[in-house]
């Protein structure tokens, strides 16, 4: 298959109406959790990427059943002791962090040895940070030097732990939530705030977990249950692919887009926040509860004179997949903006600090770098007519769809390659572009 798009042309102006793929943190949530009840859960909007088809095909391996219908799948759970386990399964986890880290969690109860395998991006990323706290429960964890593969031999005489969560990872407080659901007791969790759905969805389950939220912190208490019922679940749709085309309306000239039903839960939307900060005016409208989440229409306008920011540091785990996107809108804001302590991007399917801060200078923007905090100087009048070509990023998914928005609103001649790689994330990304009139060879 070809691998590589060319985008030679800017967009031209739109006014539309989308609506996203399916959210991929509460996808790969729902798929596990729905794994562990007893009887029958329905999952409606599931995201069908790569990611959430590798955590179906996990679950599959481990013995539990599922059906594709026209508009849901159907998951038969068989209860929290229900994986079958037996002769050294090896689970792949393809590229996806979340379903590796999470799944390990799920895991810490299963007497035989199960080895977790990944892509070549994912078997360049860090365990220890789920597999040390997961040690504590009890369960045998063995890994090639904190790294993929990792073997997991669980327990039967699991004991609660507590946890300090200082990174503000999702994937590792979630990790030890699931493992905490398993465990007879209560498991303390201290944890830098971070996305929360698992807290969510544990609440909508009814499974006891109580949470005081302190400053930049939640304490989080999770009691271990003995089972919990399937479930019926809508999925919202993405904010973190909504990104690509709010920055893409924001920067293009006269066009207007609402992107309908988008998940706006409160620890997701620091790029709502970041890019308001900077002149945009990215609207919510008919806003509603589901199960606890909270769902919204964005209406987004372009604009042409954008601000510059000093990024607040507590808008770092709520942006942290978009930050990508926000620096192509500080490369075209008046004045320098400045982003610190960004360490956990270089974490990601691939270095996204390096990569952005390369990525820039390509283009043109003066970008200076001190360990882990950027400024970027902005050029209002960034136009560009070169080629550039994008290459070597790991297949990482959210590099790619940057370039191409790069690519549509500053101009220039591009080649990037892996255009497969929107698969892991956003399969429609395609589709969605050229309805707003993008011309893609
Ligand atoms: C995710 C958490 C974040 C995020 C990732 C999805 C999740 O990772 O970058 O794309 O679903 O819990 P970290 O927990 O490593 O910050």
């Amino acid at each position: 298959m070809r691998n590589q798009i060319n985008i030679f042309n800017k967009i031209n102006s739109f006014k539309k109406k989308i609506e996203v793929d399916g959210d991929k943190s509460i996808s790969i949530r729902s798929v596990l959790l729905a794994s562990q009840a007893i009887g029958k859960s329905q999952i409606f909007n599931l995201l069908e990427s790569e990611d959430v088809m590798h955590s179906l095909k996990c679950i599959r391996k481990l013995g539990i059943v599922y059906k594709k219908h026209n508009n849901y799948y159907e998951i038969y759970g068989r209860g929290l002791n229900g994986f079958e386990t037996n002769s050294n399964k090896i689970l792949n986890a393809g590229n996806s962090g979340t379903l590796a880290r999470l799944i390990l969690g799920l895991l810490v109860n299963t007497t035989d040895s199960i080895k977790i395998i990944g892509d070549k991006s994912l078997s360049k990323r860090d365990f220890s940070r789920v597999t040390e706290p997961l040690k504590l429960f009890g369960a045998n964890i063995s890994s090639n030097n904190n790294k993929l593969p990792v073997t997991i031999r669980g327990s039967n005489f699991l004991r609660p732990i507590k946890y300090y969560e200082k990174l503000g990872s999702a994937q590792c407080k979630s990790a030890v939530m699931l493992a905490a659901l398993k465990t007879p007791g209560n498991t303390q969790i201290k944890a830098k705030k971070s996305r929360n759905h698992t807290e969510l969805f544990f609440k909508h389950l009814k499974i006891p977990i109580k949470i005081n939220k302190i400053k930049n912190f939640d304490n989080i208490l999770v009691k271990g249950v003995s089972n919990y019922r399937g479930f019926k679940y809508s999925i919202p749709g993405d904010i973190s692919s909504s990104s690509f085309f709010i920055v893409l309306t924001l920067l293009s000239n006269n066009s207007s887009l609402v992107i309908k039903n988008v998940n706006i839960n409160e620890s997701r939307i620091g790029i709502i926040k970041i890019l308001n900060k900077m002149n945009a005016r990215i609207i919510l409208k008919n806003k509603k509860s589901y199960k606890g989440e909270r769902i919204a229409d964005l209406y987004v306008k372009s604009i042409s004179k954008f601000k510059s920011i000093n990024c607040p540091e507590n808008l770092n785990s709520s942006a942290i997949d978009e930050f990508l996107i926000i620096f192509l809108v500080a490369a075209r804001a008046k004045g320098v903006s400045s982003f610190k302590n960004l360490g956990e991007l270089n974490k990601k399917e691939s270095p996204r600090l390096d990569i952005a801060v390369n990525l820039l200078k390509k283009i043109g923007i003066k970008v200076k770098r001190e360990r882990n905090n950027i400024k970027i100087f902005g050029n209002p009048n960034l136009k560009l007519d070169s080629n550039y070509e994008m290459k070597n990023f790991r297949k990482d998914h959210r590099v790619f769809m940057t370039s191409c928005i790069a690519a549509l609103t500053l101009g220039g001649k591009w080649k990037i390659q892996d255009s497969d790689s929107v698969k892991t994330s956003f399969p429609h990304f395609f589709k969605i572009l050229k309805f707003l009139g993008a011309k893609i060879y």
